[in-house]
């Protein structure tokens, strides 16, 4: 059973995904292509190694070209400097609702286009060292569920004969439903019998939650596993229950405080940008009360150039 810690733009940093324990997976917030390629952002992807955790680059763009570039930049990169880039895999964002992506054809606009993705996920498998994987939605919206958008899309992927295609996951929404509409995990048999390995996200905030999900479904072979995000937000030891239920790990649970206190020392050893400090203390309760000394003139600005999840429909 694999359990991954949700992508989180400007939340999911190093200092965070180092914090939370007992994922298998954890993922990068989604970094645009477009910003990291050309800005010189790239010193945002920082995957120093991290014990019992394969860690992902999650990207959106909606470009081959693009595709093609991050690959070589990886490459190259990770060649230079292979203790910043324990990059499991690379994770192609199809599933961002915020306006300003799909606007651009990005995020959940490419759920209804997909030779595009293949093609993307297709230029993306063009080397050897790392897996790949989609995150998608129901579709953009509820005329693309109801017509069936993303089985076309399914039917494209399950043509992908590469071993390093390694999976998708699913957030079990449509980019227009708002924070507070339930999940709708009605079309969770049918994605199931795709042949393509899933992980299940949205909504889940412990075991419980995710075997309520999937006691209906007579083969789960294809369901990896599960995700969660904002439960991790609130408590950092979300996993720690599963771990040990499931017989993987087992972890002394800590106090707010020793969270609080845990994520200033990983910021000692891998300060991320002042925005994810920010962000933290917002979203996370044990982040209240920390203090993080940034080099003087790096300010905590109120906002991230590239942020792709301004939208509250995020969840
Ligand atoms: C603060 C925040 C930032 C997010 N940023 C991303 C992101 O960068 N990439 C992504 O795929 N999903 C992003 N999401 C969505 C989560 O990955 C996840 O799909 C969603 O929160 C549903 O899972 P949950 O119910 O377990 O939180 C974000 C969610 C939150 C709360």
């Amino acid at each position: 059973m694999e359990l991954h810690l949700a992508s989180m733009e400007n939340v999911s940093c190093w200092a965070f995904r180092k914090l939370v324990r007992g994922p298998t997976d954890t993922y990068t917030g989604a970094l645009s292509l477009n910003f990291i390629l050309r800005k010189r952002e790239w010193k945002e992807a920082d995957l120093f190694p991290i014990q019992g955790q394969r860690q992902w680059m999650q990207i959106a763009s909606s470009r081959e070209a693009e595709c093609k570039k991050f690959i070589e930049r990886l490459l190259r990169e990770k060649k230079e400097n292979p203790e910043k880039y324990n990059v499991h895999g690379v994770q192609l964002n199809i599933s961002c609702p915020s306006r300003n992506v799909t606007g651009i054809g990005q995020g959940a606009a490419l759920i209804k286009r997909k030779n595009k993705v293949a093609s993307m996920v297709n230029e993306l498998l063009k080397q050897d060292e790392f897996k790949v994987s989609v995150k998608m939605r129901l579709g953009l919206n509820e005329h693309e569920v109801k017509q069936g958008r993303i089985f076309a899309l399914l039917d494209e992927l399950k043509k992908i004969d590469n071993p390093n295609f390694s999976l998708i996951v699913v957030h079990f929404k449509h980019a227009r439903d708002f924070s507070y509409t339930p999940y709708d995990y009605s079309l969770l048999p049918k994605i199931n019998e795709y042949n393509i390995p899933l992980i299940i996200n949205g909504g889940i905030n412990n075991y419980e939650d995710f075997q309520r999900i999937v006691r209906d479904i007579p083969d789960k072979k294809n369901i990896l596993g599960f995700m969660m995000g904002r439960a991790a937000l609130k408590n950092p030891d979300c996993f720690i229950k599963i771990g040990k239920i499931l017989g993987k790990s087992d972890f002394p649970a800590r106090t707010q405080e020793e969270i609080g206190k845990e994520f200033e020392d990983n910021c000692k050893i891998h300060l991320p940008k002042a925005v994810y400090i920010q962000k933290i203390q917002k979203y996370c309760p044990w982040a209240k009360g920390i203090r993080i000394e940034f080099p003087e003139g790096e300010k905590i600005t109120a906002g991230h150039q590239s942020e792709l999840y301004i939208s509250q429909a995020m969840m």
